[in-house]
């Protein structure tokens, strides 16, 4: 019973985030019911002893903490990302071709398997920056409708298609929306969702989004499938455990960055100060101190939480000889030789414990030894606050498909093994 509440917030989140902005505001508003206060980076904060907060940079990135009741020793967090691979559109997006259809001029936002945003219903939805009476302000916008489609070539027109397509992302991926007679319409509808002026946008991040709904699917419901599973999934689990725990002698703390699928090079990424930045602050808020950072810095632990790769059903032959995760075989735990997961010995001892005291599974995931894999977010936020990392994440396929597939039963064991992490 329980397990199916969970499955059915988390479906619940992911459909109702189709863009980092919409994931964050909505991770808020599940903090600010949990009673968590929100603190503004350009305002004084005031911490209290036992207190719930949250921060967010660029509405795209939030942290959220929890202080303990004493002193803390450190920080015990965890890291998630909210974007997933999809289109953005251009600043001038309508183009209107030979005067039979209205199409919009997109670019990939990370590296999506192209194909697979073919021959489905997409809609549109992001930020949009407008002229307020205060200045600028910021509203989310989400059209929620079956707006635009990008359909492929038919096969009698390219009869080898099966044989494995290339496709280009200016001209192959631009989505129809309309009749060329509509031009002008995507900013009307811009407008009409954000509840603004048309001649008051001044800026604008919109993008396209898959319309599938999470779900259940196959014998006994083993699978989940849904679009932006990676990594809704494990930023959905790592604020749920944060909301569920008090912690102790430690300060908890859940990071969810934006722009993990570009490198997180951004203010907002995992590469930013932000992370170093709320952690800096939090101890000069506390009044302990310089020397007091770096103290609890080297007490600190990160579990870094991104989906990986589970054995492929068709092509068992792409994964490791022996380190292939199940599906529904629990957490994974990532390593690489090369550190491009930030997992060693000591973080994986920390890990397994972790499990062991929660009672849920875990498994290993390695790279083939010729294959390069790709990278996430420990590392990474890591070369800015340097604490002992561990890489991981649920088990998933086709990482990067407009829509992907996961198991039904992890999920839980991530929430049950955060949980135990941020009681300690
Ligand atoms: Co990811």
């Amino acid at each position: 019973m329980r397990e199916q509440t969970l499955l059915q917030d988390l479906f619940t989140f992911i459909d109702q985030s189709p863009t980092a902005f919409h994931a964050v505001a909505n991770l808020e508003k599940m903090l600010e019911e949990d009673g968590f206060v929100r603190l503004k980076e350009n305002a004084v904060w005031q911490i209290k002893q036992g207190g719930k907060y949250y921060v967010n940079r660029n509405d795209s990135s939030v942290i959220a903490f929890v202080m303990p009741e004493g002193e803390p020793l450190g920080f015990h967090m965890a890291a998630a990302h909210s974007d997933s691979p999809c289109f953005k559109l251009k600043e001038a997006p309508e183009i209107v071709v030979d005067d039979y259809y209205l199409k919009l001029n997109v670019e990939k936002y990370g590296g999506m398997i192209l194909s697979t945003w073919m021959d489905r219903p997409l809609s549109l939805a992001g930020r949009v920056i407008v002229r307020g009476k205060n200045g600028l302000e910021s509203f989310l916008a989400d059209l929620d409708q079956d707006a635009a489609i990008i359909p492929n070539v038919a096969i009698h027109m390219n009869r080898d298609m099966n044989k494995g397509v290339e496709y280009n992302p200016q001209t192959d991926m631009q989505p129809i929306i309309g009749l060329p007679d509509r031009k002008g319409a995507y900013h009307e509808w811009l407008a009409k969702v954000s509840g603004v002026k048309k001649e008051d946008i001044l800026g604008e991040d919109i993008y396209l989004y898959n319309r599938d709904k999470c779900r259940l699917l196959g014998i006994g419901d083993a699978f989940i499938a849904g679009p932006r599973l990676d990594d809704l999934e494990c930023a959905f689990a790592g604020m749920r455990a944060l909301m569920e725990e008090r912690p102790k002698e430690y300060v908890n703390l859940c990071a969810v960055f934006d722009n993990e699928e570009i490198g997180s090079g951004t203010k907002q990424g995992a590469d930013s100060t932000f992370l170093k930045d709320v952690l800096r602050r939090i101890c000069l808020c506390l009044g302990v101190g310089e020397e007091a950072y770096y103290r609890m810095a080297a007490e600190s632990f990160l579990i870094s939480a991104d989906n990986a790769h589970a054995l492929h059903p068709n092509h068992p032959e792409k994964a490791d000889a022996i380190n292939k995760p199940a599906l529904n075989g629990g957490i994974v735990i990532k390593y690489h030789g090369s550190q491009r997961y930030a997992t060693d010995a000591y973080s994986a001892a920390v890990m397994k414990e972790i499990c062991r005291r929660a009672d849920v599974p875990y498994q290993a995931y390695a790279n083939r030894s010729d294959i390069a894999g790709g990278g996430t977010l420990g590392n990474i936020s890591t070369a800015q606050v340097s604490v002992n990392t561990v890489d991981i994440g649920l088990p998933q396929l086709a990482m990067h498909s407009a829509l992907e597939t996961a198991g039904a039963k992890d999920i839980g064991y991530l929430v049950k093994a955060l949980k135990e992490y941020f009681r300690q």
